[in-house]
């Protein structure tokens, strides 16, 4: 796409729209809560040439420069119930936020979204990743996916099986790139079975009287022990992907690391990308501002809130090289770098032995 580059005013902040807290701007940025109004506003600005991204929470994005068009915050909401024999089926409109629509299921004793507390952003963004932690992921409750496309208004309905879920991933990630998430369908069986099989769960399989309720505040309660609250410090959760590897390096690596962190997926080894950086002695390590956690070392800190995207891609490059030199493993970023024009292919920055 070639975009018209002529005259591009960036005014209006989006340090408070990107949980990064990185102080860029945009030439225009509107709120939205009807599909129409998105729809109408998109057209106008692809028919003027001009770069448009729809963001929910921006708590997976990283902005490096002033964005050249228009950002369209996403806030169309509305949760609907039904129900069948065995399950409730929810139908929620792209712009809710997720955390809110965890509480709100809980509140009306519809459950099975516990362990996904907590997790910033918006509904509609949740399956793009295929959101996941403590043992669960959207994919375990996901019936559907809405989609339009906002200039003809094609509207298409992609059924659970066609998402192609996998760790971190969907078909949203390759395909339907001139689409907008619109809304998903959810279904939640009406005999709750806890998930406590994560590790760091597995200290309330011992209690007799667990309730959803009770996960979900346990959940919350370690989530805001590990991760810094993003208004405070600013960052985007887990920089990096879990490298998932093949069974050889796997066992190689264990012979050298018997205290190596990994699961098993289909006999790979999914290891602890937190646990590769720490042991090239990444924790608390501090660049520009830019704080790798003491806690976590997934997580990017903007520890003054006054680091620029690039100083945080920076570190992040600094950290791939590192992991890559020391295990072989080459990381993949989680987060998404956008740039004037939108949305950025990592491999331009993420390259396997550039020199840094
Ligand atoms: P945004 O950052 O606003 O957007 C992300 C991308 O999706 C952008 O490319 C945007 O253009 C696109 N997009 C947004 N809305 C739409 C739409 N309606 N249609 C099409 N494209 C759209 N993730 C996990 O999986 N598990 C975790 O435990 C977790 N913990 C986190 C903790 C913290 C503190 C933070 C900051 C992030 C964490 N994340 C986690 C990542 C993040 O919460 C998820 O990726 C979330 O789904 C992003 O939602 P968002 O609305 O903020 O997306
Ligand atoms: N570990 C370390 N050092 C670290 C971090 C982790 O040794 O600095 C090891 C520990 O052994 C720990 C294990 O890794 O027990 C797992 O750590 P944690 O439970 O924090 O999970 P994670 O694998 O680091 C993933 C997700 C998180 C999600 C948590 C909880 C990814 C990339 N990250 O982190 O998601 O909240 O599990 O399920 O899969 C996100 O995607 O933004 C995110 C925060």
């Amino acid at each position: 796409m070639i975009y018209n580059k002529k005259m591009i005013f960036c005014k209006y902040s989006l340090k408070k729209l990107n949980t990064f807290n990185i102080n860029v701007n945009a030439n225009k940025v509107i709120k939205v809560k009807n599909l129409i109004e998105l729809c109408e506003l998109w057209k106008k600005y692809k028919q003027k040439n001009r770069p448009c991204l729809i963001l929910g929470e921006g708590s997976n994005i990283l902005f490096l420069k002033n964005f050249y068009g228009l950002v369209i915050v996403n806030r169309i909401k509305g949760i609907y119930i039904s129900e069948s024999k065995k399950y409730w089926h929810l139908h929620i409109n792209s712009g809710e936020n997720w955390h809110k629509l965890v509480k709100f299921t809980i509140k009306n004793k519809i459950y099975g979204l516990e362990n996904l507390a907590l997790i910033p952003g918006c509904v509609g963004s949740a399956p793009i990743q295929n959101i996941g932690a403590y043992g669960s992921s959207i994919q375990d409750f996901c019936e559907y996916v809405d989609i339009i496309n906002p200039i003809n208004k094609n509207i298409k309905r992609i059924n659970k099986k066609n998402c192609n879920f996998k760790y971190r991933d969907s078909i949203f990630k390759h395909n339907y790139k001139n689409y907008i998430i619109i809304s998903i369908g959810l279904f939640l069986s009406k005999k709750w079975v806890p998930n406590l099989n994560y590790n760091d769960l597995k200290k309330l399989k011992h209690n007799i009287h667990i309730t959803p309720k009770k996960i979900f505040n346990y959940i919350c309660h370690i989530r805001k022990k590990k991760i810094p609250y993003h208004k405070i410090y600013g960052n985007a959760g887990s920089f990096f992907k879990n490298p998932i590897v093949s069974p050889n390096l796997g066992k190689k690596l264990l012979k050298i690391f018997s205290n190596m962190p990994f699961s098993l997926e289909n006999n790979f080894f999914k290891l602890s990308a937190g646990w590769l950086i720490n042991k090239c002695k990444f924790k608390g390590y501090i660049r520009k501002g830019v704080m790798v956690h003491s806690k976590q070392c997934l997580i990017l800190l903007n520890r003054f809130n006054t680091s620029s995207g690039r100083d945080i891609l920076n570190l992040a490059i600094k950290i791939y090289n590192s992991v890559g030199k020391k295990f072989g493993i080459w990381l993949e970023p989680e987060v998404k770098i956008i740039d004037n024009y939108g949305e950025i292919d990592p491999c331009i920055f993420f390259k396997k032995n550039t020199k840094f």
